[in-house]
């Protein structure tokens, strides 16, 4: 499937199953494991499935706040999101580097994206109606993706982890700028304070479903985390979520739209209630609100910079040629 064919001998069940325990035995260590070192078929596909999907994930994720850019409320503010938008731009590109290490190829995982083969996360075929949706973004979208992320950079692949230090820095400052957006709106008019509370209202359960399917049903996890690809179930993260969520919604002064959210003292935890998963599952089929708009946008990105590419590898060719004389 991949470009890479992978240099193995031939080995005997008894060879593989050694190899496995080996590599299984450095994982369970906490021993990275780098592009060179042996790895089973269905470690490098699920990186590779994860990393891509990571990827696709920043770099879509860039059109619904870059249509705010011309027209943020100040100079200031402008320059800010500005900033944002590249640094997710810039985590797509570590990551494509980091997954090209397990041999895919960055035009196999555009062609992936691009025929909708692909995932990206569902949290970006929701529209930003206000400027209110730009803070709130910040707070729960990169709130909740340093909540997944930040137990990723312990992961076992060592580039995967590498990457994901820098990319977790900078989406800190993504949620501090989000929260503090959200400070100076909810501190304005209450049209202001309004608009931020709608905004919330909309964004909550979709930034709950960005941890995935509950643990019963996410087919992934339970081998991810034996690997120490994911480090955590998606219940557990999305738990954490909620009570982090939680006070900071007070000390807004925002309501969260989830009535059934309650203090459970015995298990020292929030009580929330039931995500809609077929609304989930509706968007990853490919039919939320901007899916289509997202995807249109990509490939119309890709086809309008073919001459670009034509151009840089006529100038490399051209190069070659003149310094070969
Ligand atoms: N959106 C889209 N697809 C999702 C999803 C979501 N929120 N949650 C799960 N899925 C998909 C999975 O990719 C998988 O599909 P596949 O088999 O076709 O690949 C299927 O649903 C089953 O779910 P699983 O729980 O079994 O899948 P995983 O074990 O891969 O867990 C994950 C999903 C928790 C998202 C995990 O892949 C992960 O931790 N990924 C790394 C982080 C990441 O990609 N985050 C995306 C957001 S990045 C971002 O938000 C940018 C920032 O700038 C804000």
């Amino acid at each position: 499937m991949y470009s890479q064919v992978i240099d193995e001998q031939p080995v005997s069940s008894d060879e593989l199953n050694a190899q496995e325990a080996l590599f299984q035995e450095k994982i369970d260590n906490d021993i990275k494991i780098e592009p060179r070192d042996w790895m089973p078929d269905g470690y490098r596909k699920t990186l590779i499935r994860q990393i891509s999907q990571h990827a696709h994930s920043e770099i879509v994720g860039m059109l619904p706040e870059g249509k705010w850019l011309t027209r943020a409320p100040s100079l200031t503010r402008k320059s800010i999101l500005l900033a944002k938008v590249q640094d997710e731009g810039g985590h797509g590109l570590y990551l494509y580097s980091a997954a090209e290490t397990l041999g895919v190829t960055r035009d196999e995982m555009y062609l992936a994206l691009h025929s909708g083969k692909a995932k990206y996360s569902s949290i970006f075929n929701y529209p930003t109606l206000t400027w209110a949706d730009i803070g709130v973004i910040g707070w729960l979208v990169d709130g909740a993706a340093i909540m997944n992320q930040v137990p990723l950079q312990r992961c076992s692949y060592g580039p995967y982890a590498r990457a994901m230090v820098r990319i977790c820095k900078e989406e800190s400052f993504h949620q501090r700028q989000g929260f503090e957006m959200l400070i100076t709106l909810c501190k304005g008019k209450p049209v202001q304070k309004a608009m931020a509370q709608d905004a919330l209202n909309r964004w909550w359960w979709p930034s709950l479903m960005m941890f995935g399917p509950p643990d019963a049903d996410s087919v992934h996890s339970a081998q991810s985390m034996r690997w120490k690809i994911k480090m955590n179930g998606n219940d557990e993260l999305r738990q954490k979520f909620v009570d982090v969520c939680v006070p900071q919604a007070e000390l807004l002064g925002l309501t969260i739209p989830d009535n059934k959210i309650i203090w459970n003292e015995e298990w020292q935890q929030h009580d929330f209630g039931e995500v809609n998963w077929d609304e989930f599952y509706n968007v990853l089929k490919g039919n939320g609100v901007c899916n289509r708009e997202r995807l249109k946008a990509r490939v119309d990105a890709w086809e309008d910079g073919a001459w670009v590419r034509d151009a840089a590898k006529a100038y490399a060719v051209k190069r070659q040629r003149s310094s070969s004389l």
